[in-house]
This record gives C-alpha cells, structure tokens and sequence, in this order.
C-alpha cells in the first residue's frame, strides 16, 4: 500500500486491569490482545507499524519483532503517546493510521473501509464510530447540524446532555500525518486527568475548517475497548463467536456453540461435525467429514486428515493424524506422526516427554492400538502392527511391520 503506516498506543499499564502484565499482552482465544490488532492492520495491507510502549516495555519485545517500537518515557494520555512516535516519523507525508493498543476486535476490512473513506474524500481526519446501547466509558462524537463532526468529548468531561450520545470514538483514525502533527502540539493538558488527549486533535482539526469524515461500524462488538477482565471477557466471547460463524459458514457442523472454543485461524473442512465441549488451539488444520468430540482438546500444530474421528477425553498436541483414522476415547498423543486406517484403542497414552526433552512417535498406516497401551517415545509402530491391550512399549523398541506385540514391556509374540 502507497505511503500508510500505522502508529498502535500500547505503552498503558491497563490499572482497571489489576495485573502486573501490560494489558497489551493479555490473551484472547490464545493470542495477545496487541497481536490481535498487528495482525488486523497487516492484513488491511500496511507494513510500516510503530508500537508506543511504556508500561512494562521489555515485556513486550517478544511479540514486537516486525514492527518499530517508541517508548513513552512519562504515560502522559493518547496525545503524548502519538508524540512519541513523531521522531521515527521524520519527513513523513503520507497517510497514518492510529489505533488504541487495547482494541482487539477491529477487523482488517474495516480498516481497509476508514482508509478508502479517508482517501476518497481527502479528509484530514477520519474516524470509526459505533453506536453501543450503553456508551458508558467511551469518548463520545459530537456532530453539529449537517452530521459534521464537531469533537469527542470524553465521558468524565461529558455533562448530562453529551452522556446521552450514544455514538461512541473506537479509538481507530486515519490522519494526515502533517495535519495531524500540526494539531497535536496546539493540544493542551486535560484539566481533569492532567493528560493530553489525542481526541482533542479532532476538535482542533474541526475549527479550523479541515475535512474530518467517519465510518460507523455496523457490528458495535468490533469496538470493544479492553479496560477491565469483565472487557476482556465480552471481547472473547465476540470473537469466538465469530469464528465458529466463519467455520460453520464453511459447511461444517458445530452441535453446541456455546461450549465450543476455536481459536482464530483453525481450519477446518467441510461435513465435520464438531460436538459439544470441545476446544480447539491455534495452528489446526481439521480435513472434510471428521467427527471431533465431544470433550476433546486439540491443541497448537496438529492436522487430521479427512473422515476420521478424535473422541471423548481425547487430547492431541503437536501430532499428525492420517485419514480414516479413530482416536475414540480418552487418550493422549503428544508429538505423534499418525498413519491412515489406524486404530488408537481406548486410553492409549503416548509418553513424549521423558523429563527433558520431548520425543517423536511414529504410529504407522493401518496399525491396531489395542486398549490402556503406554508407548514411550522415541518409538515406532510399524505398518500393520498390533500393540495388544495395557501393552508398554518402551522407548526405542520400534514394533516392525506387521507384528504383534504383548505384555510389559512389548514382546513379540508373532512376526509377519
Ligand atoms: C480512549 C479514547 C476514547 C475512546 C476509547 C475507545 C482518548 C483520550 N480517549 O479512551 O475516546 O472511546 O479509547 O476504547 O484517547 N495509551 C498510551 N499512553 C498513554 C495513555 C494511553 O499509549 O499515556 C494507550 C493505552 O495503552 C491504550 C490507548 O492508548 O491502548 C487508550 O488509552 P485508554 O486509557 O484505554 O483510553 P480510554 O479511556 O479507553
Ligand atoms: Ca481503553
């Protein structure tokens, strides 16, 4: 994209919060709310992202590679946060998109919808707006006669006649970085906080006659701002819901949504029917007419092929699981390599961490895990094997092809 970047406010500590950890880095479906919002403005196309830190900086290092980062020395309010960023911004004339570190659900194509507005009718400012039923906490949009907007007026500054506004700032912005740096050092403290309000830029902006146009989003959940662990709750719940809305959208079966959890990015393909109670992590891929659950756990970097079934009591990491392949009932299968046709009987446990390090396990095309069996990784069960019922397969006692194994510890009892 020609001449965007973008500026996230990340450096508050998040008080409201009560946590030692920057609210930044609190988790929603298993992602970080800041890596929520840089996957957001990624996929709407922009690659230059300065992140303002302040609070806990150092903590948020591992989750800023790809981006610039600008420290806020003093957490002096949202306007001095964008201040902050100003020197990386040197010369800069382009388009600049801001955002609150603590918006997680904004998506990239109502990004992509301010930056076209804002493009389109060559405005100085444009901002997303929402309209909440209960607006309590949210800077709220004042507009005059026409609809133009006029400024934002916080809630603790608002009297009774502006509280009743209930179209609310999301905190997301497209500037024209001049305009906007021009009008950030005419900003005065807020009286109250004794901060400086980027929201009082807009103000500004429209005294002196600049274009400042908005886009008001039709789902008021994308504007979740994150203040408290009771937020933080409502985002999670907006979000999950949404993901099974685009899983189901894709043909799959989701028996009891509200006990279901997947996280954002999961795969999964079309006919598989998804039972109630069961969570599914990051990094999944899931083939076409699988049945999962009820009360599984799959957690990150596992694929399963098409029409096979993962069970009750069933929990899968790190693990590859073939086609036609049935893992019905409470087992645990850690870094595993699972062939096509296999049977894993009732409460197989894969042991793959042996105090150290974890180990990899290799359960090959069409083998039989008979009931209650223990394999201890590294090991391998060969093509066509048979691991007989409360079996113990020590590490490194690869089963060959074909063979029966029985007892503890495994011992051949036929050979093919
Ligand atoms: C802000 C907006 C409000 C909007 C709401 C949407 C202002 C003044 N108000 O209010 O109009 O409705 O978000 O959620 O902007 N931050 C810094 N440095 C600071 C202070 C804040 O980086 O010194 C960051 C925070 O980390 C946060 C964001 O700015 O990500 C917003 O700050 P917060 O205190 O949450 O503002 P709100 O009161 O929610
Ligand atoms: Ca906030």
């Amino acid at each position: 994209m020609k001449e965007m970047k973008a500026i996230v406010l990340a450096a508050g500590r998040g008080t409201r919060m009560r946590s030692d950890v920057p609210k930044v880095l609190h988790e929603i479906l298993g992602k970080p709310i800041i890596s929520h919002i840089l996957d957001s403005i990624r996929e709407a196309g922009i690659t230059d992202i300065i992140v303002v830190t302040g609070y806990g900086s150092g903590l948020l290092d591992e989750k800023l590679k790809d981006v610039e980062v600008a420290v806020q020395k003093k957490l002096l309010g949202s306007g001095d946060a964008v201040s902050a960023a100003k020197g990386l911004l040197k010369g800069y004339k382009g388009d600049i998109l801001v955002m609150c570190g603590d918006t997680p659900l904004v998506r990239s194509r109502t990004i992509k919808d301010i930056i076209s507005k804002h493009r389109g009718s060559k405005a100085s400012a444009t901002i997303l707006t929402a309209v909440f039923k209960d607006p309590t906490g949210y800077g709220r949009i004042l507009r005059g006669a026409e609809g133009n907007i006029l400024k934002i007026v916080e809630e603790a500054d608002a009297p009774l006649y502006e509280k009743v506004i209930d179209e609310i700032n999301v905190g997301t912005y497209c500037f024209k970085a001049a305009d906007l740096f021009e009008r950030l050092s005419e900003i005065a403290r807020n009286n109250r906080k004794k901060e400086y309000y980027l929201t009082d830029v807009i103000e500004i902006l429209s005294r002196n006659r600049n274009r400042i146009e908005s886009v008001k989003t039709d789902d008021p959940d994308e504007a979740i701002g994150v203040n408290t662990r009771m937020d933080l709750a409502r985002a999670a719940e907006s979000l999950k819901k949404r993901v099974l809305c685009e899983i189901m959208e894709l043909g799959v079966t989701i028996e009891d949504p509200s006990t279901t959890i997947i996280y954002p990015g999961v795969e999964v393909g079309a006919d598989t029917v998804i039972r109630p109670n069961t969570i599914i992590e990051s990094d999944v891929r899931i083939g076409r007419n699988c049945s999962i659950g009820p009360f599984t756990r799959i957690r990150p970097h596992v694929t399963v092929g098409d029409n096979s079934e993962v069970g009750n009591f069933v929990e899968l990491v790190r693990t590859e699981v073939g086609d036609d392949t049935k893992i019905k009932h409470h087992t645990y299968l850690g870094d595993t390599k699972v062939g096509n046709r296999v049977n894993i009987g009732a409460g197989t446990i894969v042991a793959n961490f042996d105090g150290k390090n974890k180990n990899k396990t290799v359960i090959e095309d069409s083998a039989f895990i008979g009931i209650g069996a223990r394999l201890i990784a590294p090991v391998k069960i060969g093509k066509g094997a048979t691991v007989g019922a409360g079996c113990v397969v020590p590490k490194g006692h690869n089963v060959p092809k074909g063979a029966t194994v029985v007892g503890v510890p495994a011992r051949i009892l036929r050979k093919k």
